[in-house]
């Protein structure tokens, strides 16, 4: 499997001049998951993260017994202020997923990565994780209730766009 892979990347950067290669890679990259997979899968669990340090400083979070092994982020050898701060640029960086082509929603539409206003969106929230993110490195719980409102009204600004609807055949629309 592994030899297999190895393979055809050496015969694409063998074969292909670097621009279409470039494109080939583009248009080829996989997106296994669907839109509302991905959201409950990576947006969903960080964005938790940014919020819970409104509620409770991340400094006196404790580590789990086997902090290697924990699940709350917060309790992990990587957790406290640190756990925030990577889910914030986490948050930034699942933005690029949502702009990926390819991908469906839930309802088997495409997501609508055409749209002008979807890249906007993707752009608020993408904003929303680098201001959560300089909060962070702040320690500041002030600051991170602000910047938890930036991610609020950025996650809210497309959910009312293209998630809230009544018949969920009308997502991604
Ligand atoms: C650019 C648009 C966009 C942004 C930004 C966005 N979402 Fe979503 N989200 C969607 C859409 C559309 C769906 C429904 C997808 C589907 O049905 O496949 C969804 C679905 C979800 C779901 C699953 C809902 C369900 O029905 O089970 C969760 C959880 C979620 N989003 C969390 C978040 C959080 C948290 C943020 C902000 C940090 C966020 N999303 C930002 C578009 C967005």
């Amino acid at each position: 499997m592994r030899r297999a892979l190895l393979t055809a990347l050496a015969g694409t950067a063998l074969c292909v001049p670097a621009v279409d290669r470039a494109h080939a890679q583009s248009a080829a990259t996989p997106v296994p998951a669907t839109l509302n997979q991905l959201m409950r899968g990576t947006l969903y669990p960080s964005a938790n993260v940014v919020f819970a340090a409104q509620d409770v400083n991340p400094a006196d979070i404790p580590r789990a017994k086997d902090p290697n092994m924990a699940t709350d982020l917060l309790t992990t050898v990587f957790g406290k202020w640190e756990a925030v701060e990577n889910s914030a640029l986490a948050i930034s960086e699942v933005a690029n997923l949502l702009t990926l082509p390819g991908r469906k929603c839930s309802n088997g539409l495409d997501v609508p990565v055409k749209n002008a206003d979807w890249d906007k969106f993707v752009q608020q929230l993408r904003d929303a994780g680098m201001t959560a993110y300089a909060a962070a490195k702040t320690k500041d719980q002030d600051k991170m209730t602000d910047a938890a409102g930036v991610m609020t009204t950025a996650c809210a600004n497309c959910h009312n766009k293209y998630r809230e609807k009544r018949n969920p055949a009308d997502r991604c629309k």
